[in-house]
């Protein structure tokens, strides 16, 4: 079959024409053709050897790709994850990790979706607890993660939504998207921490979704920074680290806020949240889509493409889909 594999952790994935098949190897697991595969940086990430959940080096040629639309036997369309490599035309997946797709809902637009969900409603949902009434700040939100984010928080019924990010126009289109007050963080440190302590003071941020790490962070942990005296219960969760890996995080500051940090990614959910994922979320989200009432964007590739777009940029706040 035609794959984009990988021979060796860290190598440039190689388009292969005649990579051997995958088999199930239980009667959990069941073959699907795929048809389109998301290229995210958790695939790219995994390929490195740099995601926390793909350490060591591998014994063997593999798929790369975690997850993919396409059709089981019987011809039922479907999105999954995979047990090995989705960027190929044959993948294998557990039967209980797949959700089937409505129509009106293209290849592609259900290829992307899923990540951007996980990375969005799964920290609302289970980590910051939503119920509808809440601030949320979302910090990287120009991004394909963060522009679902803006709308899972509005479809969850947030109160107010403040949206953080560094491309300008992809900033004010957010407010398209429904974001009530956009942050640009191409400014001065002192302006960024003073406009976010303006914001919190008024408007006190129940929830905070991060995306960056790093110096965006320190600067948000500072602008929450208490004086002594009561504050509002804020519950900040780290989704991604698109600048760096590690902060600065001062003990004073968790002492003085009534804060609650956590963590949203593989490993960080209970088998029920993930049940729910599969169940519930994902099924709601891809009708949604399907309705024309999330706006997703793709750009759509070639799989005999792979070695050129590997590290290829997509345009702002984008997925860039890898059609087979
Ligand atoms: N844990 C999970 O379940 C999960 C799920 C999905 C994604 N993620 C993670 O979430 C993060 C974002 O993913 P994504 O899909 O949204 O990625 P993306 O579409 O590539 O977006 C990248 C974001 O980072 C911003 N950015 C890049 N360099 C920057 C810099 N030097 N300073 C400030 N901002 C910068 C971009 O801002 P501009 O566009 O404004 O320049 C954009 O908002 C990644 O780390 C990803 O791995 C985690």
């Amino acid at each position: 079959m035609k794959a984009a594999a990988q021979f060796e952790r860290g190598a440039m994935p190689r388009y292969i024409e005649n990579f051997p098949e995958p088999l199930p190897r239980s009667d959990d697991e069941i073959g699907m053709s795929v048809k389109a595969a998301a290229l995210k940086h958790f695939d790219r990430s995994r390929a490195s050897g740099k995601h926390y959940s793909a350490a060591g080096n591998i014994s063997e040629a593999r798929v790369i790709g975690g997850d993919g639309v396409g059709v089981l036997e019987d011809g039922t369309r479907i999105y999954a994850i995979g047990v090995g490599g989705m960027i190929a035309e044959r993948a294998v997946i557990e039967k209980d990790r797949m959700v089937p797709l409505p129509t009106g809902i293209d290849d592609a637009t259900a290829a992307a979706l899923p990540n951007a969900v996980i990375g969005s409603a799964m920290p609302l949902r289970f980590k910051a607890g939503m119920q509808g009434g809440e601030t949320v700040l979302i910090n990287g939100a120009t991004g394909f993660t963060g522009k679902m984010a803006v709308q899972l928080a509005k479809y969850y019924g947030a109160k107010k939504i403040i949206a953080t990010g560094r491309n300008r126009q992809s900033l004010e289109a957010l407010l398209d998207l429904g974001a009530d007050e956009i942050l640009s963080t191409q400014t001065s440190d002192k302006d960024f921490v003073a406009q976010l302590r303006k914001i919190h003071h008024h408007t006190p941020f129940d929830i905070i979704l991060d995306y960056l790490w790093g110096p965006t962070a320190e600067l948000i942990f500072s602008a929450l920074k208490g004086r002594g005296s009561f504050t509002p219960k804020t519950c900040l969760v780290s989704i991604g680290s698109v600048t760096g890996d590690k902060i600065q995080l001062s003990a004073e500051i968790l002492r003085s806020v009534n804060l609650q940090l956590s963590g949203s990614g593989l490993g960080s959910w209970t088998r029920e949240e993930v049940q729910k994922l599969f169940t519930e979320i994902l099924p709601e989200m891809f009708e949604l889509a399907a309705a024309g009432k999330l706006i997703i964007e793709t750009v759509k590739v070639n799989l005999k493409d792979i070695e050129k777009l590997w590290e290829e940029e997509v345009p702002a706040g984008k997925r860039l889909v890898i059609v087979i």
